[in-house]
C-alpha cells in the first residue's frame, strides 16, 4: 500500500481527487492535511470518511512540526499538493493570505520532504513523488491566437498566479538544487461537483436558481479553456504514475469558451430542467454587465500536446455533456449549496457584488 499525502482534500479538485482516487485505485491509502479554510469542507467527503485508507489530518501547510510529524508517522511515499488560495478576485482584495500559503506553505512541505526524503539518508530503494498542482495563469494573458505551452514565459499578472509561479519556481529549483522527485502540472479552468459558489460557474448555476442577478465581469468575452474536473483528477493520476521527474505537464480541456458563452448555456439548461422564471422570463435576462476585475487576463489556452503524446492523458468528458452534468449536480445537491453559502459567503458577496 502506497502512502499519498494529499493537501487541500477538502476543497473543490482535491474531494473530487480523493473520492476518484479511492474508488478506482485500491493501492493507495490516502493522509488529507487541510486547514478547513472557508473554502474547505468536510462535508465533501462524508460518504468516503471511514474509509480504511482514508485518514483526515485537519492543519496548516505552513505548520512545519506538523507536516514534519506527518511525513514520520505516515513514511510518505508520495505527495500531491492541491493546498492554496485559489480564487484570483480574493487575491486582489486579501493577498497576504495568499503568500503565505501558496509560497511558504509549499517551502513547508518541499523542506519535510527533502528532510524525509533525502537529508536523513533513506535506504528503501523506493521511488518518491512531489507532484505539485498549480494552473496554467502563471503564463499570463494571451491574445486572439496561440496556446500555453510548457516553454511559454511565466508572466503571472495577479497575486494569486504570482504566488502560485513563485511555489512553482521553489518546486523547480528543489529538483534541480536537491534532486528532490518534483513533478509540476499546470492545468486550464476546472469545472464540476463541490466548487465553491464564489467561482463563475457555481455562482451562476446558484443565482440563476434564485433568479438573482448573474455578474458578468467587463464585456463577458474573456476566454477560458474549461476541463472537467474528474479529467483533471485523471490527468494528475497519469503524471504521478508516468511523468518523468522534473518536468512539467500541461493539462487542459481544449475547449475554449468566451464567459458569456458559459453564463448563456447555464441559464439555458436551467430554463430546460426547472422551468423559466415568474411571468415566462428566460434566465439570460439575468446577466448583468458588471465592473471588470483588475488586470482581467483576456484569454487562456493550453496546449497539452506534451501530456498526450508522452503520457498518453485525453480529456473524456466534452464540455456540453461535463456541463450538464454540472448543473444536474447542483440541482440535486441544493442543501450542499446552502450549507456552504451561510454567513461569511453572504458577507463576501455583498463585499463583491453589493446588493445584486
Ligand atoms: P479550493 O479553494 O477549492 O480548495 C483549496 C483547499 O485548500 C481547501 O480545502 C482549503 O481548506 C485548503 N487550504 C487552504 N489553505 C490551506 C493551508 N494553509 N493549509 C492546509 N490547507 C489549506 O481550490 P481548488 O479550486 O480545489 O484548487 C486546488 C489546487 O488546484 C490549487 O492549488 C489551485 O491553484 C489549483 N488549480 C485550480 C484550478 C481550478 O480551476 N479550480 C485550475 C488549475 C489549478
Ligand atoms: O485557469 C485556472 C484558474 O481558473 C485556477 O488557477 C483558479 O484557481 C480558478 O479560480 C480559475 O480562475 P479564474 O479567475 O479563471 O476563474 P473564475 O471562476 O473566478 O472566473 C472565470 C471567468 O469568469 C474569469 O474571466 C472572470 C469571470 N467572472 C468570474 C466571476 C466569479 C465573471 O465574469 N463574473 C463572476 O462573478
Amino acid at each position: 500500500m502506497k502512502q499519498v499525502l494529499i493537501t487541500g482534500g477538502c476543497g473543490f479538485i482535491g474531494s473530487n481527487f480523493v473520492r476518484h482516487t479511492l474508488e478506482h485505485y485500491k493501492e493507495y491509502r490516502l493522509i488529507n492535511l487541510d486547514k478547513l479554510t472557508y473554502a474547505g469542507n468536510p462535508g465533501n467527503l462524508t460518504d468516503i470518511e471511514n474509509s480504511p485508507r482514508y485518514r483526515f489530518v485537519k492543519g496548516d501547510i505552513c505548520d512545519a512540526d506538523l507536516v514534519r510529524k506527518i511525513f514520520a508517522e505516515e513514511k510518505i511515499d508520495a505527495v500531491v499538493h492541491f493546498a492554496a488560495e485559489s480564487h484570483v478576485d480574493r487575491s486582489i482584495t486579501g493577498p497576504a493570505e495568499f503568500i503565505r500559503t501558496n509560497i511558504l506553505g509549499t517551502f513547508t512541505l518541499l523542506e519535510a520532504a527533502r528532510e524525509a526524503w533525502l537529508k536523513n539518508g533513506d535506504s528503501t530503494g523506493k521511488e518518491y513523488r512531489f507532484l505539485h498542482v498549480s494552473t496554467d495563469e502563471v503564463y499570463g494573458s494571451l491574445g486572439e491566437t496561440g496556446a500555453f505551452q510548457e516553454t511559454t514565459p511565466y508572466d503571472p499578472r495577479s497575486p494569486y498566479s504570482a504566488s502560485k509561479a513563485s511555489s512553482d519556481h521553489l518546486v523547480s529549483a528543489y529538483f534541480h538544487t536537491y534532486g528532490l522527485p518534483t513533478l509540476i502540472t499546470n492545468c486550464s479552468n476546472n469545472y464540476g461537483p463541490y466548487q465553491f459558489p464564489e467561482k463563475l460557474i457555481p455562482l451562476v448555476i446558484n443565482n440563476a436558481l434564485q433568479g438573482k442577478a448573474l455578474p458578468v465581469y467587463g464585456d463577458g468575452k474573456n476566454v477560458r479553456d474549461w476541463l472537467y474536473v474528474i479529467d483533471h483528477c485523471e490527468a494528475i493520476l497519469t503524471v504521478l504514475h508516468k511523468g518523468k521527474t522534473g518536468e512539467t505537464y500541461n493539462i487542459g480541456g481544449n475547449s475554449e469558451k468566451q464567459n458569456i458563452e458559459i453564463v448563456s448555456t447555464i441559464c439555458d439548461i436551467l430554463d430546460e430542467k426547472v422551468g423559466l422564471l415568474p411571468g415566462e422570463k428566460a434566465r439570460r435576462s439575468l446577466v448583468t454587465y458588471v465592473k471588470d476585475r483588475a488586470g482581467h487576463d483576456r484569454r487562456y489556452a493550453i496546449d497539452a500536446t506534451k501530456i498526450r503524446t508522452e503520457l498518453g492523458w485525453t480529456p473524456q468528458v466534452n464540455f456540453a455533456e461535463g456541463m450538464r452534468k454540472t448543473v444536474e449536480w447542483y440541482l440535486d445537491h441544493q442543501a450542499w449549496i446552502a450549507s456552504v453559502t451561510t454567513g461569511a459567503y453572504r458577507e463576501y458577496y455583498e463585499k463583491m457584488y453589493g446588493g445584486r
